[in-house]
C-alpha cells in the first residue's frame, strides 16, 4: 500500500506533523509522502490508496473551531475510491475540528476510516500514536 499525506499549515506544526506521520507508515512498510496543500505530489496522489489530510485549528480557543483554512482543503483534488484519515494539531482545544476536517475529505470522495488530534507539543508522541491506530484499524477494514 502506498499513502499521501496532504497537510494545511501555518507556522509549521501541521507540517512537521505530516513529515512524522509519513516516516511512521513508511517504517511501517507503507510507503508514504507528505506535501503541503498547496503543492500537492499528483502523481504520490494518485497512486496512494491511503490518503491522510491533516490541518491546524483556527478558532476563539473556545469556540468556533474549524480546520485553518478550510477553503484551500474544501477545493482538494478528488479522491473517490480511496481510504482517507484526517489529522488536526492544536493548542487548547480543538473542538469540532476533526470532525469538519472529516466532512471535507469525505465530501472529497474519501472514505476515512479515522481521525486524530496531535498536541502541538506533543508532535512525535501523538503522530506516532495516531499511525498505531491507523494500522489497526487498516488491519480491520482489510479483513
Ligand atoms: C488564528 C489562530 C487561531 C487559533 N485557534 C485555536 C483554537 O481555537 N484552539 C486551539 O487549540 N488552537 C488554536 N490555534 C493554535 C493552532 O491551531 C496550533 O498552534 C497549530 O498547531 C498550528 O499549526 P501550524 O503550525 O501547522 O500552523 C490557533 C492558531 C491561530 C494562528
Amino acid at each position: 500500500m502506498k499513502a499521501v499525506v496532504v497537510y494545511e499549515s501555518l507556522t509549521g506544526n501541521t507540517k512537521l506533523a505530516g513529515q512524522l506521520i509519513a516516516q511512521e507508515l513508511s517504517s511501517a512498510g507503507i510507503a508514504a509522502v507528505a506535501c503541503p496543500i498547496t503543492e500537492i505530489d499528483m502523481q504520490a496522489l494518485s497512486e496512494a490508496e491511503l490518503v491522510i489530510v491533516g490541518s491546524w485549528t483556527d478558532g476563539l480557543v473556545f469556540a468556533g473551531q474549524r480546520p485553518g483554512r478550510a477553503g484551500r482543503l474544501q477545493k482538494m483534488p478528488r479522491i473517490d475510491g480511496k481510504k482517507a484519515a484526517v489529522y488536526c494539531t492544536y493548542a487548547i482545544n480543538m473542538g469540532k475540528t476533526l470532525d469538519k476536517l472529516s466532512t471535507i475529505v469525505s465530501r472529497r470522495g474519501g472514505e476515512v476510516i479515522g481521525g486524530y488530534a496531535i498536541h502541538r507539543k506533543d508532535l512525535k508522541g501523538d503522530a506516532t500514536e495516531f499511525v498505531d491506530r491507523l494500522l489497526g484499524a487498516l488491519d480491520t477494514t482489510d479483513a
